[in-house]
């Protein structure tokens, strides 16, 4: 009896499958015209991930299923540190942790793109294992001040570099057969009233600075998604811009893939969202769908619109893992993927100082440990941003795995106080970030006098939700400056150094203080293996490679978009005195080195700015028209005595007599090999006459103009190293659509 009822069962189950097409990668047009109007609303539409679903747990969300046309739910899942999903499942003892890998601000200090894909691969790897499909990552927003929390997730202050290190990630990615979702297009930068805020740009800063870094990276790789950001842009959503999603993302850059929405849980017209191109809504809710259906039956959503959205939707589905029944092993390989986040960190250090070769170290000793941070490294940042790690390796670790004794007083000093803030923070439920603890002068010289050297951590933490305030984050707070001033008197007075290292995922004030310690490494945020990396570079395990993607600028207030941020210095962007709903970008294409630059301004530290242990010499450059630009090649050769990698920056200056353009800009970047004492690397460059061209506003075109270019080869951009002439024959325009226009007047700067 029971036998017969399971066979009319199966039978009337494959009966329904028969009936009903069933997904396949050639079948998608078939399995639209089977769809109902309220199918096709529940495929556009996402779902938050839950411990019920039959997603990862602690993923971001799914895409629904419809079982009948054999459509799976697909998983997206956080980066892009690493995979952020819970690292602990109810009822089962296994884990289920992901390395944590350097934030993008590191990863991006290397300038090596092989590197970045590498990283890529492990962390596509881990996603695949895991039973997950779309890595929410890269985030690859301009950083247009260094007040935005989520920086460390991003790249730079350049979108060449934003965009060659963001293609790089994803090619890596994506080589498992993963997604990755490029985010947040675009403009998304600042966090204060995120989901309100009005970025007001000129056409010229959108398409030069901001746009460009997504161009870039779709030229040179293929993600299966792109995120549309939470912001406004001159008026419009970007979630609702067709302008931006159809206009330029498809028509003119001709990407085909599938549009998500940032997780935007507030009430904005869904319909309209569809229609822009977006093809999945997150996270997704009830009243969407209903939404979706309502315009379709009122005429003012087209099925032509929804059709065209769930093509590109299944199209991405039938890609995925799930939908090709990937039997994840849910093990990574954690210990190689440790090796390498290990080796990925070193790189991407910044040596900022090192007054009479204090670095590398020559012997291990006795080591007197400050700093809160020491004892409790920061390996990434906060929000979807964070990845829940198997361990994080301290300073304290890392010196001592290096063979280095740590003060056992000191230690136990901050201990405590580690011990006293995880208390005060259970009951607050806050984050909070405790100032350093005050250590006297007494106790400084006591330290003095029993250890080799000390080494003082400055930390700082950030992330979404949130933007950076300049006191007490962006600036030293009164206790770090005392104590970098006291260790720094005491250790000098008998002889012994000192090394500050820089634990954070973003820029800070360092003008000011920067001449008191013997070394200063910024080590960003690096990861699980944090300590061990910087214990790398500092006994000359590894040189330092890294350099900086962002100007260090003397003060907070030396950068014009400030005056225009939340958490800056000017008014100018509070309408009502307080809403924080719009952000005049006045700077225009002035972000960054642009700005110091072309208006003649010193700085902390330049772009591009980064020490080695070994030094290298630049030859005479070769540079040579090709039918569409140039290639450019110079020799570099490690003239000191130990091994190193050199990150050579490609600037070009261009003639300025059509249009006026900053003083230099960054087209091409390459990196040698490990470099032994007197050997050399020649790289090579390619630049094309697009790369060369700028946008006019009025005429909504790219211009290239003719005449001279002075190509140049920096070590960082105050530090060319040699020089050679370009001549481009012709002066060429391309017409471009007249969209995303400014609806109001902005008064932006100009060098002249
Ligand atoms: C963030 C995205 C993230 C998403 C899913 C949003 O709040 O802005 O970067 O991918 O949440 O967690």
């Amino acid at each position: 009896m029971k036998t017969s009822i399971l066979t009319i069962m199966l039978t009337s189950a494959s009966l329904c499958l028969a009936n009903n097409p069933q997904l396949r990668a050639d079948n998608i047009d078939e399995i639209i015209k089977n769809l109902t109007i309220e199918e096709k609303a529940r495929l556009l539409v996402g779902r938050e991930n839950s411990e019920s679903d039959k997603g990862v747990p602690g993923a971001a969300g799914v895409t629904q299923d419809i079982p009948r046309l054999g459509i799976p739910s697909v998983v997206l899942t956080d980066g892009p540190a690493g995979v952020r999903i819970s690292p602990t499942r109810k009822g089962d003892n296994a884990t289920y942790y992901a390395t944590g890998f350097p934030v993008g601000t590191a990863l991006a200090s290397t300038w090596n793109q092989e590197l970045v894909e590498n990283v890529g691969k492990a962390i596509g790897n881990e996603t695949l294992e895991y039973g997950c499909d779309v890595l929410l990552a890269p985030g690859m927003n301009i950083h247009r001040t260094p007040l935005c929390g989520r920086n460390f997730e991003y790249y730079s202050e350049d979108p060449v570099v934003a965009g060659l290190i963001a293609a790089a990630y994803v090619n890596g990615v994506q080589s498992n057969k993963v997604g990755t979702s490029i985010k947040h297009f675009a403009v998304n930068s600042q966090e204060t009233n995120r989901i309100e805020v009005d970025e007001i740009v000129s056409p010229r800063a959108l398409r030069e600075i901001y746009l460009r870094p997504f161009e870039i990276s779709l030229r040179t790789s293929n993600p299966w998604t792109v995120m549309s950001s939470y912001n406004k842009l001159n008026g419009t959503w970007t979630q609702s811009s067709p302008e931006l999603l159809k206009t330029i993302l498809r028509d003119e850059w001709g990407y085909d893939g599938l549009v998500m929405t940032d997780w935007t849980n507030e009430r904005r017209p869904s319909y309209e969202r569809v229609a822009a191109g977006n093809a999945l809504l997150t996270p997704g809710h009830d009243w969407q769908e209903t939404d979706i259906i309502e315009h379709v039956k009122d005429g003012s959503l087209s099925m032509k619109d929804v059709d065209e959205q769930v093509k590109i939707l299944l199209s991405m589905i039938v890609k995925t893992p799930r939908f090709n029944h990937y039997n994840f092993s849910n093990r990574p390989d954690l210990d190689a993927h440790a090796a390498l986040t290990r080796q990925a960190s070193t790189e991407g250090m910044v040596l900022l100082e090192n007054r009479n070769n204090t670095l590398p170290l020559n012997k291990t000793g006795k080591v007197a440990l400050f700093g809160k941070t020491s004892y409790d490294f920061i390996a990434g940042g906060t929000g979807s941003g964070n990845v829940n790690k198997p361990y994080v390796i301290d300073l304290k670790t890392g010196l001592t795995n290096a063979g280095f004794t740590i003060d056992p007083k000191l230690q136990d000093y901050y201990e405590a106080q580690k011990v006293l803030n995880d208390k005060i923070r259970a009951i607050s439920g806050e984050s909070s970030r405790y100032d350093e603890p005050a250590i006297s002068r007494r106790n400084i010289e006591k330290l003095a006098a029993d250890n080799d050297i000390a080494v003082i951590t400055i930390g700082r933490q950030a992330g979404e939700g949130r933007d950076r305030d300049i006191d007490g984050d962006f600036n030293l707070t009164q206790n770090e400056r005392e104590l970098i001033e006291n260790v720094a008197a005491a250790f000098h007075a008998v002889g012994k150094k000192l090394i500050v290292i820089m634990n954070m995922g973003n820029v800070m004030e360092t003008a000011s203080w920067k001449n008191i310690p013997d070394a200063i490494l910024l080590a960003w945020q690096p990861g699980q293996e944090g300590g061990n990396s910087v214990a790398d570079v500092l006994i000359g395990k590894e040189s330092p490679s890294g350099k900086l993607t962002m100007t260090f600028p003397i003060t907070i207030s030396d950068i014009p978009a400030v005056n225009n941020f939340p958490t800056g210095t000017g008014p100018n962007n509070r309408r009502n005195g307080k809403n924080y709903d719009y952000s005049n970008h006045e700077e225009d294409i002035y972000v960054g080195y642009r700005y110091f630059t072309s208006f003649d301004k010193p700085v902390s530290y330049p772009f591009g700015y980064g020490l080695s242990y070994t030094e290298f010499k630049y030859s005479k450059p070769v540079v040579k028209a090709t039918p569409d630009g140039f290639t450019a090649s110079i020799t570099v050769t490690n003239t000191g005595n130990r091994e190193g990698k050199e990150a050579v920056q490609l600037y070009v200056s261009a003639p300025g007599k059509d249009m006026i353009k900053p003083a230099r800009e960054l087209k091409d970047f390459s990196k040698t090999s490990l470099l032994k004492p007197g050997q050399s690397e020649t790289l090579t460059f390619t630049v094309s006459a697009d790369d060369l061209a700028s946008f006019n506003d009025e005429a909504s075109q790219w211009q290239t103009e003719a005449g001279t270019y002075n190509i140049q080869f920096g070590a960082s951009v105050d530090d060319i190293r040699a020089k050679a002439p370009y001549v481009q024959k012709k002066a060429l325009t391309k017409k471009v659509n007249n969209v995303l226009s400014l609806k109001r007047e902005l008064n932006t700067i100009s060098p002249q």
